[in-house]
C-alpha cells in the first residue's frame, strides 16, 4: 500500500504543473451525477413528452438549468455531461446524434442543445451552487453519416478542424478487440456511420486537438474532461492531451482486466477511469452469476495493480451498459449497488434515471428521457443517494483523510460485505447484501469501532453499541443496505433527528415462514485488530 501511494502521489506531481483549474484532489472529493443532455430536460420542463429511443428528444441546456435544484437536492457536486460540439445533422440508420457523439464541428456548439448564452448561463449557475462541470469530449474520430457501402466515401472538407483525408487513418474495420492496432487504428462500428479515426500519432492532429481542447476549457471554464474512447487513441496522445486541458481527466477504457486498465495508472497515461474493474464483479454478485469474494479480490488487486483507486469513479450504471434493473427490477438490490457505489473508494458516479430505477436494456434503450419519471424526489433510491451523498460529504468535512482512506473489508461471504472507511470517529461501515427483498432476515456480526463505541444505523436511524472487540449486531431484513456512523458523528446534523433501539424483525420472519438465522460472519483485520 505504502508503495502505491508514493507512486499515486508521483502520478499527481506529474500533472500538477498544469492545474490551475479544478485538479485531481478537489476531484476526489466530489460524486459525479451523468447528464444525457438530450434526455435530461426539456427547455419548458414538461414531462409528457414521448419520443424513440433512437431520434433526438429534445432536452437542453436550459432544461437542465431549470432542474438543478433536482441534482442539487441529490447531492451530487459535480455533474458529467454530453459531448457540447456541433453534430451531424442526418438522420442515420442508426439514428439520431441525439448523444453527441457525433462530431462535425469542434469549433461550434450543438445548436440541438442550445445556444452559447444557454450554455455559459448553465456554465455559471453550476459553479454559483459549487458544482463542478465535466464535458465528455471525443478526439477518436470524426462523423459522416453514409449508405453503408464499403469503404464508406467520406466528404473529409465537411469536418472542422481536419478537412483533409491526411489527419485520418486509411479505412479498415476493428474487427479484433484484442490486438491494439486494429482497434486503436481501425474505424469503430463502420454502420449508419462512419467513425473517420483520427491519426493522433500524427503530430499535426495531436497538436490541433491540444489547441481546441486548452480554448474549449478556458472558453466555458470546464472542471474536468471525460475522454470518450481513450483506449481507442494511441497511449502517447493522453497525456499531453490532458495536460493541455489542465484538468482533471477522466478516460474512458471498457476493460475489466486489471492489467489492461491499470496500465493507464502506472504509465502516465491517465489520471482516472470509471471503474470498469468493479463494474463486472459488482453487478455479477446481484445476478446468481459471480460473488462478493470476487469483487472483494478485483479490489484488493487493484490498490497494488493501480497507481490511485481514489481517482477511479466506481459506479453500476452508465449510457453504454444495460440499466442494473433491467436484469432484476427488485428495489432491494438496485439500493446496495447503489450505496456500494456512494460509499466505496473512488469518485463515486451515477448516470441519470438510476437513482428513479429505471429499467432500459443495451443501447439506445438504457438512455430514457428522465421527464418519465416526473423527477420524483420521493423515490427510495431518490432518498437513499441523498443521504449517503449527504453522508459522504460530512464524513469528509469531519476528517480530511476521510477520501483516500482505503476501504477495509469488515465482512465478505455468500450474501454479505461489509467495508470500513475513515479513520476512528468519523469512519462509515457500510454493509450490503444480494439477498433480494424476498430474502430472509440474517443477524451478522460487523466490526469496524473501538469498545463500547455507541453506534448509529443511518438508513433506519437505529442504535447500538459496540462490544469489547469493537463489533456489533447487524439486523438486516428486507435485503436492504445497512450503513453505520459513531453516533458523535451525527450529533448537530439533519441525520436521524430520532433512534430506536436495533432490533430483528421477528414479526416479518414468522410471516414468511423463514427461519431467522444467526450468521457468524467472518471478520477480517478489526477483531484481530482491537483483541491484539
Ligand atoms: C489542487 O488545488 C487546490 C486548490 O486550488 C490546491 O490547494 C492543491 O494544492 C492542488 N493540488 C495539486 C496536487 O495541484
Ligand atoms: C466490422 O467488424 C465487426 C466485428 O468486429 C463485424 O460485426 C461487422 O459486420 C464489420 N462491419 C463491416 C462493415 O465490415
Ligand atoms: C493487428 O492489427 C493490424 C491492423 O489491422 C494488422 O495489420 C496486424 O497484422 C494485426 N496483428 C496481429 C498479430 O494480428
Ligand atoms: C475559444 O475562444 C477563442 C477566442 O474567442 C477562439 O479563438 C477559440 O476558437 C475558442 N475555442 C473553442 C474551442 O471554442
Ligand atoms: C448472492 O450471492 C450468492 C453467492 O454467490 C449466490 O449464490 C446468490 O445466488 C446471489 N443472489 C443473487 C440475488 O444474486
Amino acid at each position: 500500500m505504502r508503495a502505491s501511494l508514493v507512486s499515486a502521489a508521483a502520478a499527481v506531481l506529474a500533472f500538477s504543473g498544469l492545474a490551475s483549474a479544478a485538479n485531481l484532489t478537489e476531484w476526489k472529493d466530489r460524486s459525479i451525477y451523468q447528464v444525457m443532455i438530450d434526455r435530461y430536460a426539456l427547455t419548458d420542463g414538461s414531462t409528457d413528452h414521448e419520443c424513440a429511443a433512437h431520434l433526438t428528444c429534445g432536452g437542453t441546456w436550459a432544461g437542465l438549468l431549470n432542474k438543478l435544484d433536482y441534482i442539487e437536492d441529490l447531492s451530487f457536486t459535480a455533474i458529467q455531461i454530453s459531448p457540447i460540439v456541433k453534430n451531424i445533422e442526418e438522420h442515420t440508420a442508426v439514428g439520431d446524434p441525439y448523444h453527441g457523439y457525433w462530431s462535425l464541428d469542434n469549433y461550434a456548439l450543438n445548436d440541438k442543445f442550445g445556444t452559447e448564452e444557454d450554455f455559459r448561463k448553465l456554465v455559471a449557475e453550476l459553479h454559483k451552487r459549487d458544482i463542478f462541470l465535466m464535458v465528455d469530449v471525443v478526439v477518436n474520430n470524426m462523423a459522416q453519416a453514409f449508405d453503408n457501402v464499403i469503404p464508406p466515401k467520406v466528404d473529409y472538407s465537411k469536418f472542422n478542424p481536419f478537412n483533409d483525408k491526411k489527419y485520418f487513418h486509411p479505412y479498415c474495420n476493428v474487427t479484433d478487440w484484442e490486438n491494439t492496432t486494429d482497434y486503436q487504428n481501425c474505424w469503430l462500428y463502420p454502420y449508419g456511420v462512419a467513425l473517420a479515426d483520427l491519426d493522433t500519432a500524427q503530430p499535426a492532429v495531436a497538436n490541433e486537438l491540444n489547441s481546441w481542447v486548452k480554448g474549449l476549457v478556458s472558453n466555458y471554464s470546464i472542471d474536468g474532461l471525460r475522454i470518450d474512447a481513450a483506449k481507442h487513441v494511441n497511449d502517447e496522445f493522453l497525456p499531453a492531451f490532458a495536460e493541455a486541458a489542465g484538468v482533471f481527466s477522466i478516460g474512458e477504457v471498457l476493460t475489466g482486466e486489471i492489467n489492461d486498465l491499470c496500465r493507464y495508472q502506472t504509465l502516465n497515461l491517465l489520471q482516472g477511469m470509471p471503474n470498469y474493474l468493479e463494474y463486472y464483479p459488482l453487478t455479477k454478485s446481484f445476478r446468481y452469476e459471480g460473488t462478493f469474494e470476487d469483487l472483494d479480490d478485483v479490489r484488493n488487486k487493484a490498490k497494488t495493480g493501480c497507481n490511485d483507486v481514489f481517482a477511479l469513479g466506481p459506479f453500476v450504471e452508465n449510457h453504454d451498459m444495460p440499466r442494473f434493473a433491467s436484469a432484476s427490477d427488485d428495489l432491494a438490490l438496485a439500493m446496495n449497488a447503489m450505496a456500494y457505489v456512494l460509499l466505496a473508494d473512488g469518485i463515486p458516479t451515477v448516470y441519470q434515471g438510476q437513482e428513479q430505477h429505471f429499467k432500459g436494456n443495451g443501447t439506445p434503450f438504457n438512455r430514457e428521457p428522465l421527464w418519465q419519471s416526473g423527477y420524483d424526489k420521493t423515490h427510495p433510491l431518490y432518498v437513499l443517494t441523498s443521504t449517503l451523498n449527504k453522508l459522504r460529504r460530512h464524513a469528509q468535512k469531519l476528517s480530511p483523510e476521510y477520501t483516500e482512506w482505503p476501504s477495509e473489508t469488515v465482512v465478505v461471504n455468500m450474501n454479505h460485505y461489509c467495508l470500513r472507511k475513515g479513520p476512528q470517529g468519523s469512519q462509515i461501515v457500510s454493509c450490503i447484501t444480494n439477498k433480494s427483498s424476498q430474502g430472509d432476515n440474517f443477524k451478522i456480526v460487523v466490526g469496524g469501532f473501538q469498545a463500547n463505541d455507541p453506534v448509529i444505523e443511518v438508513l433506519g436511524c437505529t442504535t447500538t453499541t459496540a462490544d469489547a472487540a469493537g463489533s456489533f449486531t447487524s439486523y438486516q431484513f428486507d435485503g436492504e443496505p445497512r450503513v453505520y456512523v459513531h453516533a458523535d458523528m451525527l450529533k448537530d446534523t439533519e441525520f436521524c433527528p430520532t433512534t430506536t433501539v436495533a432490533q430483528g424483525k421477528i414479526g416479518a420472519a414468522s410471516a414468511k415462514g423463514a427461519a431467522t438465522g444467526l450468521l457468524m460472519a467472518v471478520t477480517l483485520g478489526w477483531a484481530a485488530l482491537f483483541l491484539a
